[in-house]
Formats: C-alpha cells, structure tokens, sequence
C-alpha cells in the first residue's frame, strides 16, 4: 500500500524546512505504533509537500483513523499507478474544529505544533491504540489553554494548572461565550482547592457535551482549569489519573511567578515529581522549551532522576523567532 500524505502550506519559508522535520518525527512516531516496517520519506509533487510512506501491509480503517490525527497531515491519499485517490477525512473533531483557534492573544503557543505534541505524545504512550478514548489530558503550565481546547476538540478531557489569574479569566470568558454563542449544553462550576490544609487555589470547570442528548444521558467531556502553582500539581490532582501530559515552558529566563525566582529549571524540577505521580504508568509528556533559556540536557537528567524514560526521536529543535529557538522532549512513565 503507497500513501502520499500532503501537509499543510506554510507562508514563512524559514519555518517550512521546521514544520517538515516535525511532520516526519510525527509520522514516524505514528507509524511505529502500527506495527508495520515503513519507510516514509518527503517528496514534491505538483510544487506541494507530501510524505510517501509505504506500509507492507494494507492499513485497517481503525488504523487509517489514527493517521487522521496527523496534525501536520491536510490530506491522506492512496497512491494507485501513479494516480492520488483522496481517502475519506478522519478528522477528529468531537466539538468544533474552531475552538482551539478563535481566541488569539500574546504568548499562545502555534495550535498545529501542540497538536503535534499531543499527537506525538499519544503515539509514544501506551495508550495509541485507544486515540478515540476519553483520555485525560494535563498542561500544567495551561495559559489560556491551547493544549486543553485542543484535547477537547478530539473528545478527550482537559485539565490545566496556569498561575496567572487574569488568563484564566479570559479563557473562562471565551468558554461561557462559545458555549453560548453555539447553544450548547454545558455547565459551568467554580470552586476554592485546598491544597495541604490551606486555600490553594480556585478550580473552573465545565461539564459539556457534543450533543443534547449525549448531555442528557451523561455522556459527556470535562474541562478543568485550576488557577495555582503547578508545583502543587501532586495536591491538586489524583495519582495516575492522566494519561498525557503536553506543555510549553515559559519562554523567558525568568518565571518569576508564585513569589519564587528560581527560573525556569527550578520550578521544572520542584514540579516533576508532582506531574510524574499524576501520571499514569505507560503515559507520556511531551515538553517544549527555549533552549535560549534551559539546555535540553538539563532537562533530560531532570526527567531521568525522576523515573521517567526519554523517547528516541530524531532532531526536532527549530527557530520560532528571533531570541526563541524552540526544542521538544518526549518522556515515558514505565
Ligand atoms: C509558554 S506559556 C504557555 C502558553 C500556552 N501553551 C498557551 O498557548 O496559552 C507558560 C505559562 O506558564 C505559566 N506559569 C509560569 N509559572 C507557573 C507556575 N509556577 N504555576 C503555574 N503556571 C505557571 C505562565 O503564567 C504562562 O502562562
């Protein structure tokens, strides 16, 4: 079986040669879990961007529906005697394929790169087969919450840890809006957290649904937004109750947040063993970072002396913007 993958277009040309880099790791990492030798390699046809991989095997519908979550992927064709036969689409969108999008601001992570990261992240766990599961999902350094929009869009539950007050706020603003604005079913709740014995934080979450029937029958997703420290993550949530865990670190040298000046690597490793115990045996995290501010080595004896096992993958460090080299590591517990 001959697919050409043809990926998404993208106007800045240095990010280009990037965004192949990160496909072909994306790829590969899917590819593995399917457990059939391919050999997948970029080519150009018609002056677009494709990826030709060539499984020895024709590729179950369940299979080809994993593929669907290739978030550099636009389109999956079979190729039969030269000929490109679109396949169906297997996009994954339980609500819509819009909300990770709508809400722009300063600071928000690229939408297609965290889908990458989740994607990558599901690969390498012990979880790829169940991708349409409801999976939980963590980004415990959450901002306004790309990664967990995105979680959502897929039908999995979002939780994110973020310190900043005022961008809670705003992304609480937009969901009530969204919600609203498509009429559907949902239920908004805010809470107050103790975290050892104190208040520790406020807890937002919605309940919601795809549908109002789903509603009705309790078929339904969470999102959970806690305004704290994420290096309480261990109090906040339970033990081995998430499956994936996907952030962006803070691309300045400083974090200086939580009255705490101790950059970035120091709030990274008072945080680890927290977010190693939330997450479950066979899950993943996939973290990225500015190698301006934090050395991927630091990071990787880090995640070692806390337990986990960093997956193998080829290089996928490229320039964002000026002063932001961005890297990515991808961790396994168990
Ligand atoms: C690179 S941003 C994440 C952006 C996010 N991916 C998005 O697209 O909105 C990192 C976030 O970490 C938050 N942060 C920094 N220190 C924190 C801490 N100790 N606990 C929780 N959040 C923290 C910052 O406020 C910032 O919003």
């Amino acid at each position: 079986m001959k697919l050409a993958l043809l990926l998404y277009p993208h106007q800045n040309i240095r990010y280009r040669a990037s965004l192949l880099q990160i496909a072909l790791e994306e790829t590969r990492l899917v590819f593995d879990t399917l457990e059939t030798p391919t050999d997948i390699h970029p080519e150009e046809i018609g002056g677009a961007q494709f990826l030709i991989c060539q499984p020895d095997r024709p590729l179950s519908r369940r299979e080809l529906g994993f593929l669907g979550h290739l978030s550099s992927v636009y389109m999956i064709f079979e190729v039969r005697d030269e000929a490109l036969l679109p396949l169906p689409a297997q996009r994954p969108d339980y609500i819509g394929a819009d909300l990770p999008y709508l809400l722009k601001y300063k600071g928000k992570t690229n939408e297609m790169f965290t889908d990458s990261m989740l994607t990558m992240a599901l690969a390498a766990s012990a979880f790829s087969r169940n991708y349409d599961a409801q999976l939980n999902v963590l980004d415990p350094l959450a901002g306004k919450g790309t990664t967990l929009l995105l979680a959502l869009r897929r039908g999995y539950h979002g939780i994110g840890i973020e310190i900043s007050k005022s961008s809670i706020e705003e992304l609480t603003a937009y969901m009530n809006r969204y919600f609203e604005f498509h009429r559907m079913k949902y239920k908004y709740q805010k809470s107050s957290l103790t975290v050892y014995g104190k208040n520790g934080g406020t807890q937002h979450k919605w309940v919601f649904s795809d549908s109002a029937d789903h509603f009705k029958d309790g078929d339904t997703r969470s999102l959970r937004m806690i305004c704290g420290d994420t290096r309480n993550t261990e109090a906040f949530l339970k033990a081995e109750s998430v499956h994936l865990l996907i952030t962006d670190l803070p691309y300045g040298v400083q974090m200086g947040t939580a009255g705490k000046q101790d950059g970035i690597l120091g709030t990274v490793s008072a945080a680890l063993p927290g977010w190693y115990c939330v997450l479950k045996t066979g899950g993943t995290l996939c973290m990225s970072f500015n190698t301006h501010t934090v050395r991927r080595e630091q990071l990787t004896g880090r995640l070692a002396e806390c337990g986990f096992s960093i997956v193998e993958t080829g290089s996928l460090a490229h320039w964002v913007e000026q002063a932001i080299e961005r890297d990515l590591i991808i961790a396994r517990k168990g």
